[in-house]
């Protein structure tokens, strides 16, 4: 494929300018599923020569975009209106999720999630489902068959969910691990073991979810942490003998290199340093945490401190599919925090950034020899609004942050999941 084509060499949030954290060449050369190299169409030719050569004129051709916590369940109740988080859950999203026991209706959401995300350029997601087993396996057939890459578990909650919608310490642990067996490491798939949060597990459940995990250390394990203030004060008065939000993963195994917490918004400094020792992944979720009224991640501070960061729609919180939109609001949020992200950094975070949290950086999230040609090509003109913006940049970043800001699915020219035009 010949454009521009966009790889990172190194973190743009490390030292030095962000730009130079970036290289951009003419082409990208894909043979089985995989990116054979990036460089000069001519050097590319020279390497495949019996390739089919794809013009995409002056079109960014980057990594597709990798989504690192969102609800797939919660497709059909996105922009729902006037609530904050525990009064959202039990108004809007518990019903909904109680459907996903019949299997025809999570296939119909799973595909429809799945077209709505590749049509929005995110080609890897790391999904919750719901407490029905076969929600799970609704969102693994569907991406099997689609052929991408994503992460997915059963959500499990034992208790304040309501009637139809909780499992048990003993159903979950068995149920998740039937689900491993079926799933995990299968073709693109990779299983995260998933208590919702700590409000909606038993102390019980979590020492389960704990044990799970240990006998499973190569999954990861997602949750919720530290995202509304009101969540934190209910947390304190469930678990009473626990330090903070994270003691109460912490102490039942569930904090590690693998573990991926959402939100982490209002964390205190015990927190930080836990999580920064087990290099655990930090979800950063700015549609949904503005959407639900939650607060102002602090990419700035966590960063600085060596924080593994991803970016994710936490969709149905979050209130748009796209990453594009997701990246405009963490802008949003850095300038409210006093630190505007650099377009190198937004493009970063919703790409490696997610793709280290889900540690699956040796395999998407950039365009290098011997990665995943997962990629999507972004029209850096796709409104009259953003070309004319674009037409007086000074540079290809200046450009970029127009589509970041102003653009949606019209910007996604193409994309492809293993090479294959999605
Ligand atoms: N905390 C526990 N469950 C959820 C959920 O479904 N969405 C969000 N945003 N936060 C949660
Ligand atoms: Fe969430």
């Amino acid at each position: 494929l010949k454009g521009q084509v966009l790889s990172f060499s190194r973190s743009p949030f490390d030292e030095g300018t962000p730009q130079d954290a970036t290289q951009v060449s003419e082409a990208v050369a894909i043979q089985d599923g995989l990116v054979v190299g990036t460089g000069s169409l001519s050097d590319m030719q020279a390497q495949l020569p019996a390739a089919q050569l794809v013009d995409h004129g002056d079109k960014l051709i980057m990594a597709g975009f990798v989504d690192a916590h969102v609800h797939y369940p919660q497709t059909a109740i996105i922009a729902s209106w006037g609530k904050r988080l525990i009064d959202w859950l039990n108004a809007y999203t518990f019903p909904e999720e109680m459907r996903f026991g019949e299997r025809a209706y999570a296939d119909e959401v799973a595909n429809r999630y799945l077209d709505l995300t590749a049509a929005n350029g995110t080609t890897t997601v790391c999904s919750f489902c719901t407490i029905h087993p076969e929600s799970v396996d609704a969102i693994f057939s569907a991406a099997q068959t689609r052929g991408q890459r994503i992460v997915a578990g059963k959500t499990c909650m034992d208790r304040n969910a309501p009637d139809g919608l909780r499992d048990t310490p003993q159903t979950a642990y068995d149920d998740s691990d039937a689900l491993i067996a079926r799933w995990h490491g299968v073709d693109r798939l990779d299983y995260a073991i998933t208590p919702r949060f700590s409000p909606t597990s038993t102390p019980e459940q979590l020492e389960a979810m704990g044990a799970l995990w240990a006998k499973h250390p190569d999954c990861l394990m997602q949750t919720h942490l530290s995202e509304q203030v009101d969540e934190i004060a209910w947390v304190k008065s469930l678990f009473p003998q626990a330090r903070d939000y994270l003691d109460t993963y912490e102490e039942f195994g569930l904090l590690g290199a693998r573990g991926l917490y959402g939100h982490a918004i209002h964390l205190e400094e015990r927190e930080r340093h836990r999580l920064r020792e087990f290099g655990a992944g930090l979800v950063h979720c700015p549609t949904s945490n503005t959407f639900i009224g939650s607060g102002l991640f602090d990419m700035n501070g966590l960063m600085a401190e060596g924080q593994r960061i991803g970016l994710a729609t936490d969709t149905g919180g979050g209130s748009s599919f796209s990453m594009l939109r997701t990246m405009a609001a963490a802008y949003e949020i850095g300038q409210l925090r006093g630190t505007p992200l650099h377009a190198t950094q937004l493009l970063w975070l919703a790409t490696q950034g997610s793709a280290a949290a889900l540690r699956l950086e040796d395999k998407v999230g950039n365009l290098a020899a011997g990665m995943e040609a997962d990629l999507v090509v972004l029209d850096l003109a796709s409104t009259p609004a953003i070309a004319q913006r674009t037409a007086q940049a000074q540079d290809l970043w200046e450009a970029v942050f127009a589509t970041i800001m102003m653009g949606d699915d019209r910007a996604v020219a193409e994309v492809r999941i293993a090479g294959q035009v999605a």
